[in-house]
């Protein structure tokens, strides 16, 4: 095959599923400002489940008996996903973890240990040999309550490659089917983490029986890019939260990286089972539940993020939306975009909104419409239907 059929054939080519790990409930919900109650949990895993994710962390059964308990109701009552609960590689916390997942269609016992010479010797005072040793403890218990065992590496990014090589080979060989590498600080570069992901590829003995899977923080605010650039190095599953919360300055936002993936489908080759209109909701009944709303300004969920004010956008919008939208607002669960008339706004906007209201004026009333509307923008941000319509009442019959 010559370089242009190699190139055809590879876009053809059906794409890499890439398994969506949410991390909501666990790492989002140990965030300051962020704790749901069991109730709450359980609504929320069940609409992650209609979203479409593979895995859902419900939670960290041996942290307290109200983790413990959301996680079992949740192992209980939601089907659609399989339900992880996370545990240290302790007996307790995993005999913990194997008993609320117990009623779990497809239970995941998810172990983790620290691995870089900062924890290890800080927080751990365990010697590589321990650590190793500790793992494979870890991944032989959760084998003997479930199949499917994840291993993690906790601060993998900042422990040394050999070493981690050597982590994740034990891990493999204990039955762990997924190795995760967090880059727990948020501390990583895409570049870095998409070269660390190809090593562990070609490094780690097993790896072809295994998923890579990612775990970015957002420290640095690169979170969803190092996460997308793993997935470029390797990674077929990524874990990642709705709203992007999480630790500190939280995780992958999930919205985020799902639409990446679909709008940039020709670079990345990999697929996810998002139903993706789902997305505004389910990030929505997130704020209701945490009162805590996401940024005008964030990407995909945010107010802003189909509005356009600027007249020179909303002229180009009226005349073809690729102009300035690279994907439909319908696809995440926004009924449509919106052109907001405010102080930068143009006539075409004005016009197509009074079109949309039942009124099509001359150009000179138009013109006397829009300075007015102008004049409003002094004392208030953005112009409504109700403002626009006062102001052609105006316009027809005098004040
Ligand atoms: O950030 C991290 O390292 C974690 C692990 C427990 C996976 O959350
Ligand atoms: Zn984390």
């Amino acid at each position: 095959m010559n370089a242009s059929a190699n190139a055809a054939a590879a876009e053809h080519a059906p794409p890499d599923r890439v398994v969506i790990f949410d991390t909501t409930l666990r790492d989002g919900e140990q965030s300051p400002g962020f704790t749901m109650s069991s109730a709450q949990k359980i609504a929320f895993a069940h609409a992650l489940a209609e979203l479409g994710v593979d895995v859902i962390e419900a939670g960290f059964p041996n942290s307290s008996p109200a983790d413990f308990g959301a996680v079992q109701a949740i192992a209980r009552e939601v089907r659609g996903a399989a339900i992880a609960g996370l545990a240290r590689c302790h007996a307790g916390d995993i005999e913990a973890c194997a008993r609320s997942l117990h009623d779990a269609a497809n239970p995941r016992i998810h172990v983790f240990i620290s691995t870089s010479p900062l924890h290890r010797e800080h927080k751990l005072s365990m010697s590589k040999q321990q650590v190793i040793e500790r793992a494979v403890m870890g991944v032989e218990l959760a084998r003997r309550h479930v199949d499917d065992v994840e291993f993690s590496a906790e601060d993998a990014f900042r422990t040394e490659r050999e070493f981690l090589v050597e982590v994740f080979e034990a891990a493999i060989a204990a039955g762990a089917r997924t190795v995760n590498v967090p880059d727990t600080v948020g501390y990583a570069t895409p570049e870095e983490i998409r070269e660390l992901f190809r090593f562990l590829r070609s490094n780690v003995k097993g790896a072809d029986a295994v998923v890579f899977s990612a775990h970015c923080h957002n420290d640095l605010g690169l979170a969803v890019a190092n996460s997308l650039a793993a997935i470029e190095g390797g990674a077929r599953q990524v874990e990642c939260t709705i709203n992007g919360i999480g630790e500190r300055a939280g995780n992958a936002a999930l919205e985020e990286l799902v639409m990446a993936m679909k709008v940039r489908r020709g670079w990345y080759a990999a697929d996810t089972r998002i139903d993706t209109p789902k997305l505004l909701d389910t990030s929505r009944l997130l704020s209701r539940i945490t009162g805590i709303q996401v940024q005008r300004n964030k990407a995909i969920v945010g107010l802003n993020a189909f509005a356009h004010e600027s007249g020179i956008h909303q002229h180009g919008m009226l005349k073809n939306r690729d102009t300035y939208e690279i994907m439909r607002p319908q696809d995440v669960g926004w009924p449509d975009s919106q052109l907001v008339l405010g102080r930068h706004s143009g006539r075409a906007a004005v016009a197509d909104r009074l079109r949309a209201l039942g009124h099509v004026l001359d150009d000179a009333q138009l013109d006397r419409v829009i300075a007015d509307a102008k004049a409003l923008t002094q004392t208030q941000h953005v112009i409504g239907d109700a403002d626009l319509l006062q102001l052609v009442e105006g316009e027809r019959f005098g004040p």
